[in-house]
C-alpha cells in the first residue's frame, strides 16, 4: 500500500552501447548445473507479487549462505531486480539484470549497481559478478530466471542481505539489453520494502486436512470527517459461539481502502480480549447492547463505558504495511470453550493527515480451527508507556528511547522455564528509523531478539524468528527505538497521533500467560528534575504526577487509551502547532526555579540547546540509564502487580560477530541533499551516455 512513493523512482536510462560485452557472462559459463535439475521442483518458501497487476512475481529462499531467487515476469525482454537500504532509489542500489536471449534461449544475469555519480544514471556493471544463473526460459509471453547469490558477497558494490528491512526494486522492459534501446518500460518499475529473511508460516491450504473457519470482524460505516486528524474507534464484538476451545491460527487485515493505498486512513488495528470478570455470569446485558451498537470513540471519559477497560489482552495486531500473521503449527491462540472469552474489542487508529472524508469498515479476518495445537499462544505489548514523558528533541539524526519489561513482571508471571517468543512487530510513528528488541540476562545482553537497522514505519511487517527465543523469569526485555527528527523544529513527545511518537513491540509467544502489557516510562518527578524544573504554579509535583499517571484521557499510560482530536479551524496551522495546542505540557507554568519563571514547560523544553551535541547526548544518556517506572498489565483482573521504579540494568552489550568481509560498502552510503537531489559531478555526464550496466571504467 505504501509503494507509490517508490514507484516513480527506478527508471533505467535508455542508451545502450552496441559493443557492450556481455558474452562472457553467458549461460554456459555461470550456470550452476548441479542445482539445475532440482530448481523447477524447489519448494520456494517466499512468494511476492511485486507490482499491482500480477506481472512481476518474485520467489526466494535461503539455504546456508545463499539466497536463491526466481523471477517470473510478463515480458520477453529484460528483468531488473535491485536492493537498497535507503529510499529505494536506483542510484544507490545493488542490482541484477536478467534476460533470456531471444536467439539462443540462454538465460543471463548481469550484476550491476546504481551510478553513484548521478541520481538517475544508468546502472554500471560490477567488476565482480556475484549472481549465478541456475535456470531460465521464455515462452510467448513470459520470462522466468532462477539464480542465486551469497547473502554477503564481500563485494563493495553488493548490499549484504540480512534481517533489516530492505527496499527491493523491480523493473522490466520489452527488449533484451543486448538488442539496444530499452526505452519505453514506462510504469513497469517500483520498489517494495521486504524482510527477506523472514520464514513465513503460510495460510493453511486444503491439502493438509486442517479444518479452518473464518471469523470476520469489522466496524460498520465509521465516518471520518476532514476535520478529524486522529480518531481511535472502538467496537465490542461477540465471540463466535464455540462450546469447546478452538485455536486461532492466524489473521489477516480486511482493509476498506486497499485499492488506493496512499489514501488509506487506517494506521493500526488491535483486537483485544475483554476479561470475563467484567461480565460475570448472565449479567452480560449491557455487553450485548454494546455488541449491537456501531461502537464509539475509545477511552473517552464521557463516551466510553468503563467496563471496556477490561479489554486489554491483544489477540490480533495489524499496523500499516503488514499482511497479518499465521502461527507455526505448534501454537494457537485460544478462543471459545466454556471458560473462554465471550467479548472482544476491536480498536482502530485512523490517521487523516490529508483531511479526507472517508467511510470505513475495516477489521480482521480471524482463522481458527477445532483441531487444537500443542500450545496456547498469546500476544504481549511491551515498550515505552504512551506518555508526555517520552521526549525526542528536534534536529536529531538518531535519538534513542527505551522501554523496559523487567523482573517485576517476568519473575511473577513467567513460568519457570520461560516463555518462547515466535515473532514480533516493532511499532513507531513517523520518526522511527532503527528498532530492536533486546534481551538481558544476568548482566549480559544476549543476541537481539529482533533488530532492524533500516526500520520503515510504513512497513510494519511481523519479524518471524528463525529460532524461538526463550525469556526466563528475571530476564529483562528492552524495546529500543532510534528516531530521526532532523527536519523538526520542536520536540516530539509520546502520544497517540502520528505526530507524536510511540516505541512499542507486539510480541507473539507461548505458552500463554496472564500478561497483556509490560511497559516503562521515565518517572514524572525525574522527568521534570532532569530539565531543572522544581515546581509549577497551582499544582504540586504530587498533583502533576497523578495527572500524568491517572488522568483517564490524554495521558493515561495504557495503550488502549485513546482520543479523537479535531483539527482547529485554521488551515494554516502546522502539524506541530496542533500538537502543541493540545499538550498538557503547554499548560504547566513553571514557578521554580526563578530563571525559568513564567515559562510553560513546553516553551522551556523548546528553548533548550538541542543543537549542542554534548547537551543532547547527556540528556539521552540520562533518560536511558536513569530511573524507569515499570508497569505490568495483567489480563486476569483478580491479580494486580504494583508499578515499580527501577534503575536501568547494568549489562555488557551484545556485539555482533564481525563480518568476514573487510571493505566499505561503496554504494548506498551517499548522503542526499535535503531536497533529494544530488549535485552532478561534471565527469559523470559521460556515464549517462555510456549505457546500461557497462564496465565501470
Ligand atoms: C508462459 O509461462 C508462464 C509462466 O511460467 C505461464 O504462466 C504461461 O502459461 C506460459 N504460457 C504459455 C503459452 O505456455
Ligand atoms: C499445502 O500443505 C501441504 C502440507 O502442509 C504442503 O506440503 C504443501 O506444500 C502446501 N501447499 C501450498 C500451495 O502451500
Ligand atoms: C452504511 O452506510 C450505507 C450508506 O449510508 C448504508 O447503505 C449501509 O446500510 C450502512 N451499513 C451499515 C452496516 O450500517
Ligand atoms: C538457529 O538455531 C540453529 C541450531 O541451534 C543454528 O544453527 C542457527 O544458526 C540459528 N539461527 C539463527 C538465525 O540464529
Ligand atoms: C499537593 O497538593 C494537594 C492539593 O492540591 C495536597 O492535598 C497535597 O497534600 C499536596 N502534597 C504535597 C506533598 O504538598
Ligand atoms: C471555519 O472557519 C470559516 C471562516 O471563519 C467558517 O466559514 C467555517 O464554517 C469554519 N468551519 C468549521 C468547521 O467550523
Ligand atoms: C494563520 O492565519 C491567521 C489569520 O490569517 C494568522 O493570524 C496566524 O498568525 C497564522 N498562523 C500561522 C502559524 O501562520
Ligand atoms: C486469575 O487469578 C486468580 C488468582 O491467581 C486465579 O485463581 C484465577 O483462576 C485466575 N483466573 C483466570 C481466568 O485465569
Ligand atoms: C550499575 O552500576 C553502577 C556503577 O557501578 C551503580 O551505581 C548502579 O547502581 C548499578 N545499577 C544497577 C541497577 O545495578
Ligand atoms: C537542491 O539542493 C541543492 C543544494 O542544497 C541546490 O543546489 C539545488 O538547487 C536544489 N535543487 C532543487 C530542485 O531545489
Amino acid at each position: 500500500m505504501l509503494l507509490h512513493i517508490f514507484a516513480r523512482i527506478w527508471f533505467i536510462v535508455v542508451f545502450i552501447r552496441q559493443n557492450v560485452n556481455c558474452a562472457h557472462h553467458s549461460y554456459e559459463d555461470r550456470r550452476d548445473s548441479a542445482s539445475h535439475a532440482s530448481v523447477r521442483h524447489q519448494n520456494w518458501q517466499r512468494l511476492e507479487m511485486m507490482d499491482r497487476n500480477g506481472l512481476y512475481w518474485l520467489e526466494w529462499q535461503i539455504k546456508e549462505n545463499y539466497i536463491y531467487f526466481k523471477v517470473t515476469v510478463n515480458t520477453r525482454g529484460f528483468i531488473g531486480l535491485g536492493f537498497s537500504q535507503k529510499d529505494g532509489r536506483m542510484y544507490s542500489a545493488d542490482m541484477v539484470l536478467l534476460w533470456v536471449d531471444d536467439q539462443t534461449g540462454k538465460p543471463n544475469a548481469l550484476d550491476c549497481h546504481g551510478s553513484i555519480q548521478h541520481a538517475h544514471g544508468a546502472p554500471i556493471q560490477d567488476d565482480t559478478q556475484n549472481y549465478n544463473v541456475i535456470d531460465g526460459y521464455q515462452n510467448g509471453t513470459h520470462t522466468y530466471v532462477a539464480f542465486k547469490r551469497l547473502l554477503e558477497t564481500c563485494d563493495p558494490y553488493d548490499i549484504p542481505l540480512g534481517h533489516d528491512t530492505i527496499k527491493v526494486l523491480w523493473s522490466f522492459g520489452k527488449i533484451d539489453p543486448i538488442h539496444g534501446n530499452l526505452e519505453g518500460h514506462g510504469q513497469n518499475r517500483g520498489a517494495k520494502p521486504l524482510l527477506l529473511m523472514n520464514p513465513v508460516f503460510r495460510k493453511q491450504n486444503k491439502t493438509n486436512n486442517q479444518l479452518t473457519h473464518q471469523w470476520d470482524i469489522v466496524v460498520n460505516n465509521v465516518t471520518l470527517e476532514p476535520s478529524m486528524d486522529t480518531l481511535y474507534w472502538c467496537k465490542i464484538i461477540r465471540a463466535p459461539i464455540l462450546h469447546r476451545k478452538h485455536h486461532i491460527i492466524g489473521y489477516e487485515p480486511l482493509l476498506t481502502h486497499v485499492s488506493t493505498a496512499d489514501d488509506t486512513v487506517v494506521h493500526h488495528m488491535t483486537l483485544f480480549e475483554c476479561s470475563a470478570k467484567s461480565y460475570p455470569g448472565s449479567d452480560s446485558e449491557s455487553w450485548d447492547v454494546w455488541v449491537r451498537s456501531t461502537g464509539t470513540v475509545c477511552n473517552s471519559n464521557s463516551l466510553t463505558p468503563r467496563d471496556w477497560d477490561s479489554c486489554s489482552t491483544p489477540v490480533a495486531v495489524w499496523s500499516v504495511g503488514s499482511t497479518g500473521q499465521f502461527l507455526p503449527h505448534h501454537v494457537g491462540i485460544p478462543i471459545g470453550g466454556s471458560s473462554g472469552v465471550k467479548y472482544y474489542m476491536l480498536e482502530i487508529h485512523y490517521d487523516n493527515p490529508k483531511a479526507l472524508r472517508a467511510v470505513d469498515h475495516s477489521g480482521f479476518r480471524i482463522h481458527y480451527t477445532p483441531q487444537l495445537r500443542a500450545n496456547d499462544g498469546g500476544i504481549i505489548i511491551s515498550g515505552v508507556s504512551i506518555s508526555d514523558t517520552q521526549i525526542i528533541p528536534p534536529g536529531q539524526k538518531l535519538y534513542r528511547n527505551v522501554g523496559i519489561c523487567g523482573p517485576s513482571c517476568s519473575n511473577v508471571l513467567f513460568p519457570e522455564d520461560g516463555i518462547k517468543i515466535i515473532s514480533g512487530t516493532l511499532h513507531t510513528h513517523r520518526a522511527g528509523r532503527k528498532m530492536s528488541l533486546r534481551h538481558i540476562r544476568g548482566g549480559k545482553e544476549l543476541q537481539r531478539i529482533i533488530e532492524d537497522d533500516n526500520y520503515d514505519y510504513k512497513y510494519q511487517q511481523f519479524h518471524q524468528l528463525a529460532n524461538e527465543t526463550v525469556v526466563l523469569p528475571g530476564d529483562f526485555i528492552i524495546t529500543d527505538c532510534a528516531y530521526d527528527t532532523t527536519h523538526r523544529k520542536r520536540a516530539t513527545f509520546g502520544g497517540y497521533s502520528t505526530k507524536h511518537e510511540m516505541c512499542l513491540s507486539f510480541i507473539t509467544y507461548y505458552p500463554k500467560i496472564e500478561l497483556a502489557g509490560c511497559y516503562s516510562m521515565t518517572p514524572v518527578r525525574e522527568f521534570f528534575e532532569m530539565f531543572g524544573v522544581n515546581q509549577f504554579y497551582s499544582l504540586n509535583m504530587t498533583d502533576v504526577e497523578n495527572l500524568f499517571l491517572y488522568n483517564g484521557n490524554l495521558l493515561d499510560y495504557m495503550p488502549n487509551t485513546i482520543y479523537a482530536k479535531t483539527k482547529p479551524n485554521q488551515t494554516n496551522m502546522s502539524a506541530e502547532d496542533i500538537v502543541v495546542e493540545g499538550s498538557l505540557l503547554n499548560k504547566l507554568l513553571i514557578s521554580d526555579p526563578v530563571e525559568f519563571h513564567d515559562r510553560t514547560f513546553l516553551s522551556h523544553i523548546n528553548q533548550l540547546p538541542w543543537s549542542e551535541p554534548l547537551f543532547t547526548k547527556r540528556v539521552e544518556h540520562a533518560m536511558i540509564t536513569g530511573k524507569h517506572m515499570t508497569f505490568c498489565r495483567v489480563s486476569n483482573e483478580s491479580m494486580s502487580i504494583p508499578s515499580e521504579i527501577i534503575r536501568y540494568p547494568n549489562f555488557t552489550s551484545f556485539v555482533k560477530p564481525p563480518s568476514s568481509c573487510t571493505y566499505n560498502l561503496l554504494i548506498d552510503s551517499i548522503q542526499l541533499n535535503s531536497n533529494g537531489s544530488r549535485s552532478v559531478a561534471p565527469l559523470s555526464l559521460s556515464l549517462l551516455l555510456v549505457g546500461i550496466c557497462v564496465k565501470n571504467i
